[in-house]
């Protein structure tokens, strides 16, 4: 979801760039503006400089700049949107995603709320792990080699064997009974009574990425039936959606990420140095998750127990990333059951090494398949080849296939040409079967001639603020289909109305990616020139009548996959009526 610009400005005028930048970095005020030490690169005399009266800042050491959204993606590693959530709360501004809930206050009220529980809930199991009723669990904590820092970091506790302590405890703190049971830390029994969830536990409080914390793992120490319990979902935990870890992970600021199964292969792993690590929440890794991560990472080491349940889960997780547009790298400990216990085994630099040896998701699944045939017989050893060539076929770069292809042929033995030979022959019959288009916005639903058709539309706009005057009132910014061009026209009509300039400075300011960014700037080179208005006009016309009928076709599409006759007649109706558009100026 994109915020208006208004929204945008709003909270960035809310948050004075010296307040929350002060928040992380020791500023003192010098003349006009204030400074300090550089929190981007090492320095001992400050270069550090934010300014009030324009509200942003300036290293001279490092040349690090920008207003406060900036500073937040670049020092909190946080996305743009997470950025604008972040300070919009800090402000109490009502982004309007979520204004639209009619019991908007009363949720946001319960929330914080039940943040507060969980902060006094972490505190009383902090503190009880601390006491002598937590020595068993320091004991198994100094079993399991957890350091003492680790264990401060991830604010890890301990829920004493009493079964209503943290009840009580809540209550003295002057929880309402009605919004303790709303956290799911505390449960009412079938026979009325109200006990704790979590009893003779070692507890690992979940975090958000705001730092938040929203929920609690607690695992038996030693052995015991479950092993680990999860918080139940509530107003403030989906766990499908947060990852463990995932809060210290963005900080790391690395673009790849080391996904793991469990809490202790989290704690392992970032105390053995590597802090880009997170966990699913004991559910199995999903569209949701895929898509929080893809915020803060380009790719994913996937790295699950060693065992069949482990490889299962690493080849349902695949997909889910690659959909995501997220880069897959698979490492498979070996003799250890799991990371965790392949850091104690060998130590961090013995890991630092096998992760390195993280294998592409190609080769990974090749050798998986390997398992099902007896390469020794000729046929199975065809149909081998055959499903490595479906698996590489589905690779669009070339010279990425080449390696994979190399690889295939010296796993299997299968020769290079036959391998190639089958690939071509799947992409030459069947293209669309085996190759579908990737689900990515960017490019969804449109074939070269339709692209063009929207980028020569816009382009004609971004020279001419008459025609884009004209187009405003017969084509929305929706019949553009790709989210990339209704961003554009959208910022079009939004300049034009304003009456301000349609400049490339001006529109690049509606993305968010550098590779947006500089996608943006490209269509403002591509001005085309026309000899006389009639040229211009017919180019106007032929591209408009594309356009619209690419998003009629997308919603035929949609309308036939509903089996929806009469919205399919309407709309092949509109499709026949753009042909009389009459487009004059
Ligand atoms: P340790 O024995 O503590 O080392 O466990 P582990 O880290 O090796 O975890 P394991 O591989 O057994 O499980 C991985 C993850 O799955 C855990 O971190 C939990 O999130 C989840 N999990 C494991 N067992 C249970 C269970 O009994 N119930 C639930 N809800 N989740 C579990
Ligand atoms: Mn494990």
């Amino acid at each position: 979801m994109y915020y208006p610009r208004e929204v945008i400005d709003e909270v960035r005028m809310g948050n004075d760039i010296v307040d929350v930048i002060g928040s992380y970095v020791n500023l003192k005020r010098s003349g006009s503006s204030y400074v300090g030490l550089c929190p981007f690169h090492k320095e001992k005399t400050p270069s550090f400089h934010v300014n009030r009266d324009n509200q942003f800042y300036y290293c001279f050491g490092c040349g690090a700049k920008g207003n406060v959204y900036s500073f937040l993606m670049q020092h909190q590693n946080y996305s743009f949107q997470d950025a604008v959530k972040y300070l919009a709360e800090r402000i109490n501004y009502t982004l309007p995603e979520a204004s639209y809930s009619p019991d908007y206050e009363y949720k946001k009220q319960l929330k914080q709320k039940l943040y507060d529980i969980h902060n006094s809930a972490a505190k009383f199991y902090y503190e009880k792990l601390n006491s002598p009723e937590g020595s068993n669990a320091v004991r198994y904590l100094d079993q399991r080699q957890i350091k003492k820092s680790a264990r401060i970091t991830f604010g890890l506790g301990y829920a004493p064997i009493a079964t209503s302590a943290l009840y009580e405890r809540l209550l003295s703190e002057g929880y309402d009974e009605e919004i303790i049971l709303q956290s799911g830390l505390v449960t009412r029994r079938n026979d009325g009574s109200v006990k704790d969830k979590f009893f003779n536990r070692l507890m690992f409080p979940i975090i958000n990425v705001y730092g938040n914390i929203i929920g609690f793992g607690g695992r038996v120490i030693g052995q015991g039936e479950p092993k680990y319990l999860n918080s139940p979902e509530t107003e403030i935990f989906n766990k499908s959606k947060n990852l463990y870890s995932l809060n210290f992970a963005r900080l790391s600021k690395k673009k790849e990420l080391i996904l793991v199964e469990g809490y202790m292969d989290v704690i392992s792993v970032y105390q053995a140095g590597f802090h880009n690590v997170v966990a699913a929440l004991g559910t199995a890794f999903n569209e949701n998750h895929a898509k929080t991560l893809k915020a803060y990472a380009d790719s994913v080491i996937l790295l699950f127990d060693s065992d069949a349940a482990g490889v299962k889960a690493v080849l349902r997780a695949i997909p889910v990333l690659n959909n995501a547009g997220i880069k897959v790298k698979v490492l498979q400990v070996t003799d250890a059951k799991d990371p965790d216990e392949y850091i104690k085994k060998f130590g961090s630099t013995a890991f630092g090494k096998l992760l390195e040896r993280s294998k592409s998701q190609y080769t990974f699944r090749i050798e998986c398949m390997a398992k099902d045939y007896d390469l020794s017989k000729s046929d199975e050893k065809i149909a081998y080849t055959n499903e490595i060539a479906k698996i590489l076929s589905t690779i669009d770069n070339a010279i990425e296939a080449d390696v994979y292809i190399k690889d295939a042929a010296a796993i299997t033995g299968i020769s290079q040409e036959a391998i190639r030979s089958v690939i071509s022959s799947i992409n030459g019959e069947t293209v669309a079967v085996t190759k579908p288009p990737v689900v990515h916005n960017k490019t969804a639903g449109t074939n070269k001639g339709t692209d063009d058709a929207r980028k020569g539309l816009i382009s004609i706009m971004v020279g001419n603020p008459a025609i884009c005057g004209m187009l405003r009132n017969i084509l929305n910014p929706e019949e553009f289909v790709d989210e990339f061009y209704i961003t554009m026209v959208k910022a079009i009509y939004e300049l034009v109305d304003a009456g301000k300039p349609v400049i490339a400075a001006n529109i690049v300011g509606y993305y968010e990616t550098v590779e947006d960014q500089q996608r943006a700037t490209e269509l403002f080179v591509l001005q085309m020139t026309y000899n006389n208005t009639e040229d211009l006009q017919k180019a106007v016309s032929d591209q408009l009548i594309k356009v619209k009928g690419a998003y009629i076709d997308k919603k035929i599409e949609a309308a036939m996959a509903t089996a929806n006759t009469a919205e399919v007649a309407e709309l092949v109706r509109d499709k026949r009526n753009i042909n009389n558009l009459n487009i004059r100026f």
